[in-house]
């Protein structure tokens, strides 16, 4: 069991819940069961440039910073129970607090930019990494590091095998809505699509003056994942504020060309939810002019 607390600086179109999948997996590879707290901020540049120069004497842009509550190794942490290590467990949680993760957003957009992957394999990447350093591992000399990234593989693969909820699904597309540009509209719509093999992407609908070039927020998480290499799609969901966000004929053809059975989900108000397939809402969509798939 993990309990985070997070301070969200900056906006981050994820929700909460993927940390708390990559602090679950980073907890179940090192075999600890007893109850965990720590500190995340999101931040940008300047901010955690900030941090590092106060608590760490260095004045520059960093991704990732982490402060364990405690000096000591991963051995250490939990089966010596010494005075030392009786301090971190907080009475009132009765959690073990572990410490501070601080994350750029802005530099993990970078990031996920060069590598060509998802911001939310980013934010993952970087999460574990934080969470193995308030576990005492260090990247100092080459083995440790070598013992420290083995750990880092570990955790992420559990936590990419671990299955996306509806729930967080929906509330990953309720948390896309904040980039939508809506100045015509003002019909914010987010979108969370999830792939097969665990990524998210998240998408807004982005209009235009010109009304006509407007794009969907389904189709801005589409084009995301498939120009990242990702085409194998299981879900979207979409989430608006007032009424149903069912895609549109443009979003449901468009879908329909990477994966006509995928499901759909919708959420809007205060908790309404639909769910369907895509299938169901474009039967006999568009699937080329082959003969061999009209037959
Ligand atoms: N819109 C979406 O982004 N997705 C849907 O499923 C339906 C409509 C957007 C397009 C436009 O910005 C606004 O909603 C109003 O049509």
């Amino acid at each position: 069991m993990i309990l985070l607390e997070i301070d969200r600086q900056v906006h981050l179109a994820l929700p909460d819940s993927v940390f708390y999948r990559a602090a679950e997996a980073c907890l179940r590879v090192m075999n600890i069961s007893s109850p965990c707290s720590l500190s995340l901020t999101l931040a940008d540049d300047s901010g955690i440039r900030h941090i590092n120069k106060t608590w760490r004497n260095t004045d520059k842009v960093t991704d990732v910073l982490s402060f364990p509550s405690l000096p000591v190794t991963p051995d250490a942490l939990f089966h010596e129970q010494d005075e030392k290590t009786q301090q971190a467990w907080d009475s009132e949680t009765g959690a073990f607090f572990l410490g501070d993760i601080i994350i750029n957003v802005h530099q993990a957009s970078k990031q996920a930019t060069d590598y060509q992957h998802a911001l939310f394999r980013e934010m993952t990447y970087l999460f574990v990494h934080g969470m193995f350093h308030l576990l005492g591992y260090d990247h100092i000399n080459k083995e440790d590091k070598t013992t420290m990234r083995n750990q880092e593989e570990k955790a992420l693969q559990m936590a990419f095998e671990t299955k996306v909820s509806d729930e967080e699904l929906l509330q990953a597309a309720r948390e896309a809505r904040a980039f939508a540009h809506t100045p015509y509209s003002h019909y914010k719509v987010g979108a969370a699509l999830l792939c097969t093999d665990g990524t998210l992407y998240t998408g807004c609908n982005v209009e235009n003056a010109s009304y006509g070039l407007t794009n969907c927020a389904e189709r801005t998480a589409v084009f995301k994942a498939i120009s990242e290499g990702n085409k194998t799609f299981e879900a979207v969901a979409i989430a608006a504020d007032q009424t149903a966000p069912w895609p549109c004929g443009a979003c449901r053809q468009v879908m329909t060309e990477f994966a006509p059975k995928m499901r759909v989900l919708i959420t809007w108000g205060e908790n309404n939810v639909e769910k369907t397939t895509l299938d169901a809402l474009l039967p006999h969509g568009f699937l080329g002019f082959e003969e061999d798939q009209h037959g």
